[in-house]
Order: C-alpha cells, then structure tokens, then sequence
C-alpha cells in the first residue's frame, strides 16, 4: 500500500517539470491527483499518463494567479476527486533582468503568480485541508534563501514563499494542517530554457548559484516533496528543505574552476 492511499492531491503547474513529476509519483503511492496548470493541454497529458499507468488523476485548467479560477478549480478537484488533503504549488515562472531595466508588468507577473498565486491556492484549499487534517507543501527555490543576480523579482516571490510558509505553519500547527516548503536549486525542467541574461552580464557573479553537482532531475526533487507530504514528516512544520547541490550550504558561492 502507498504512502498517500486514497488521499487526494492537488499540484499546481502540474503540467511540467517538477510539477509533473510530483503527480506522478503521488499517484503511484496511491493519490488521486488534480493536476493544475495553466497550459491545459499539458496538465491533459500529464493526467493521461497517470492513468495510462494505473492511477487516478484528472486534469483542470487553473491561472494560480486569478482568484476565481482558483477557486474554481480546487472546487472542481472536491467535486470531481474528493476532499482535498495535499496541496504541492508548484507553478512558478521567472526570468532575467537587470533590475534597473526591468520592466513593471514583468515583475508584477512573476510575483502575482508565484507568490500571490501560492497563496490563493493555500487560501482556497485550507478550508478543506482543515476538514480532517492535511498538508501543503510550496516550491520555493534556492532564490529564496540567498541573492541571485538578474532575478530580483523572482528572489523577492520566493523570499515571499518562504515566510509565507512559515507564518501559515504557525497559524494551523494545532489544527491538523502541516506546511513546509521544499526549496530545490537548478533543475533540469524546461522553467530556465527561455530565460536570456542581459548583454555584457558578468557571469561570476552567477557563480554563487551553481552547484558543482550540475543540476537535479525533477524526479530528485520529486521524491523530497513526496517525503515532507507524507505522515513520516509528521514534526516537519515550517521547514524550509533545501535540495539545491550545496548552493545555500555554501553561502559564499563555490570558487572558479581552475584555469
Ligand atoms: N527549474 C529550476 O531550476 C528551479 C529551481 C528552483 C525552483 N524552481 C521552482 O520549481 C517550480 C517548478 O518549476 P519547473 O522547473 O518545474 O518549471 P516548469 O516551467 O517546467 O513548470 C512550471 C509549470 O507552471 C505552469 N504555470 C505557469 N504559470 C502558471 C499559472 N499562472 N497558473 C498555473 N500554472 C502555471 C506552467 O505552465 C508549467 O507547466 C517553480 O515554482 C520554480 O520556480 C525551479
């Protein structure tokens, strides 16, 4: 018997990446999963491939960032699927910028979807995670814990994610709803594939957040996800779970390869 028997999901960008990966692997363990995502022809296939491997998993197209989408969706996955018990929030996008070139409706969006957007999901989610006892796990990043040139925006929403997470863990420790945050470093998922440094971009300043272990698999990250989910975290409240090759262990940034 799975880990997550009978206990419904939702995984918010669920349509890629670390998102996918997480669906599946709660799916094997035995969780109906609401996959979410705003490409829904993405959160479609990932859907059918749970399927196609014997689990259970339907697909709901969700703007995490729009409160009535949201809404709409996590009403659909109770509907459809039953009481919500964990929630993965998983979307997230992102992008470089030198700050003093950045445009507003830019970082409006990456902090609308990836800080707001994780809120709502837990804002709308929490009522029935409170209706029995539950879990939420949010994906914040490495980002979140240290300076990452370019990405002011993106540090900032997921700086936002990590007190986020720990204002909402204190506020339901005793009601039976558990929140962490998993905060991965690179990983091989296609997030990073269309973001473009700014000309002239100093790389050693980028340095600092590569890990000399190259970057993780989603599954990787996946399967820390799946742990904190799961009842074996039961005294994890709060955490804050770097998976990320050393980058935050390292602070300082790891040296220049030799010449
Ligand atoms: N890939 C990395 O190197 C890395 C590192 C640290 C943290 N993270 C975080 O991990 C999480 C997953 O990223 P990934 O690498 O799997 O990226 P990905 O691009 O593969 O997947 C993100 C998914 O989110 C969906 N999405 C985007 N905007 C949305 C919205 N408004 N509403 C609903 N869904 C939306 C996308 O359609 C996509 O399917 C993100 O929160 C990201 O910030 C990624």
């Amino acid at each position: 018997m799975g880990r997550f028997e009978g206990r419904v999901a939702i995984v918010t960008g669920g349509g890629s990446g670390l998102g996918r990966a997480t669906a599946r692997l709660l799916a094997e363990e035995g969780a109906p999963v609401g996959v979410l995502d705003l490409a829904a022809d993405a959160a479609d296939a990932v859907a059918a491939e749970i399927v196609d491997a014997g689990g259970s998993a339907s697909a709901f197209a969700c703007d995490v960032s729009d409160p009535g989408s949201v809404e709409a969706a996590v009403a659909a996955v109770a509907a459809g699927l039953g009481r919500p018990q964990m929630l993965v929030n998983s979307a997230g996008i992102g992008g470089f910028s030198r700050s003093e070139e950045e445009d507003p409706v830019r970082w409006a969006a990456i902090v609308a979807v990836n800080l707001t957007g994780t809120f709502l999901m837990c804002r709308f989610t929490l009522p029935h995670l409170l209706d029995g006892g539950g879990t939420i796990v949010n994906i914040a990043s490495n980002a979140g814990l240290m300076g990452q040139p370019f990405s002011a925006a993106y540090c900032a929403s997921k700086g936002g994610v990590i007190n986020l997470t720990r204002a909402l863990a204190v506020e339901y420790v005793d009601q039976g709803v558990r929140v962490n945050a998993v905060a991965p470093g690179g990983m091989r998922t296609p997030l990073t594939k269309g973001f473009r440094l700014p000309e002239d971009a100093d790389l050693d300043l980028l340095r600092p957040v590569m890990s000399k272990l190259g970057v993780s698999e989603p599954e990787e990250v996946a399967a820390c996800v799946a742990y904190v989910a799961s009842d074996d975290a039961r005294y994890m409240v709060g955490s804050i779970v770097s998976i990320d090759g050393g980058l935050v262990a390292y602070g300082g940034g790891f040296p220049k390869p030799k010449e």
